[in-house]
């Protein structure tokens, strides 16, 4: 049986300020089920693009990328935020539906020419996937795909990623 994923998203007014609406994907990963469907459906939209390396953003990038690298066969390399990383990295700045941050990923975490799959909880207003695919391409690396669970529509993150394949579970 096929479960609506959004039974699964919590919806919290006013947090973590006021006048944004919070799509909380935790009921979804607290349900194994549920959990096994949304990655099941990334998995498929994965499967004939040849991905060798899933990215994710700190920190829901890394809850819905690993269990998919672990089903693929593939790594998992993280984009972390300021501080985090001990190696050599690159670093991406973005702005945020609330607030403004950079991500960094070590030298060494893709390998150029690896086809490399983005994955993240939610599309907002795309500042944090780009700048995810900004720190892969500053190491040579291919971006075949970004997908998510959640796709926040008036957000327009969409237009950011124009030229890269995407897939959202859910529109909102
Ligand atoms: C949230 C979410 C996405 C991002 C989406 O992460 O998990 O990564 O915002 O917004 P955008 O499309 O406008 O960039 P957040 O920065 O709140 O960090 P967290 O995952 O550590 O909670
Ligand atoms: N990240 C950015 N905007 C968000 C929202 N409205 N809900 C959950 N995560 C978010």
């Amino acid at each position: 049986m096929t479960l609506d994923l959004h039974d699964y998203v919590a919806s919290i007014p006013d947090y973590p300020e006021k006048g944004v609406l919070f799509r909380d994907i935790s009921p979804l990963m607290a349900d194994g089920e549920a959990y096994h469907q949304a990655t099941d459906q990334i998995v498929q939209f994965a499967r004939d693009k040849g991905v060798e390396m899933i990215v994710g953003p700190e920190a829901r990038g890394f809850i819905v990328g690993c269990p998919v690298a672990f089903e693929l066969g593939v790594g998992f390399a993280p984009a972390r935020k300021k501080g985090k990383l001990p190696r050599e990295t690159v670093k991406a700045e973005y702005s945020l539906e609330y607030g403004k941050s950079a991500l960094y990923m070590h030298k060494d975490a893709i390998k150029p020419g690896q086809k490399v799959l983005v994955t993240d909880d939610l599309l907002a207003t795309g500042g944090t996937i780009s700048a995810t695919i900004d720190l892969v391409e500053q190491l040579g690396g291919i971006v075949v795909g970004c997908a998510f669970i959640i796709e926040l529509k008036d957000l327009h993150g969409r237009d950011k990623i124009k030229g890269y394949d995407m897939l959202s579970l859910m529109e909102y």
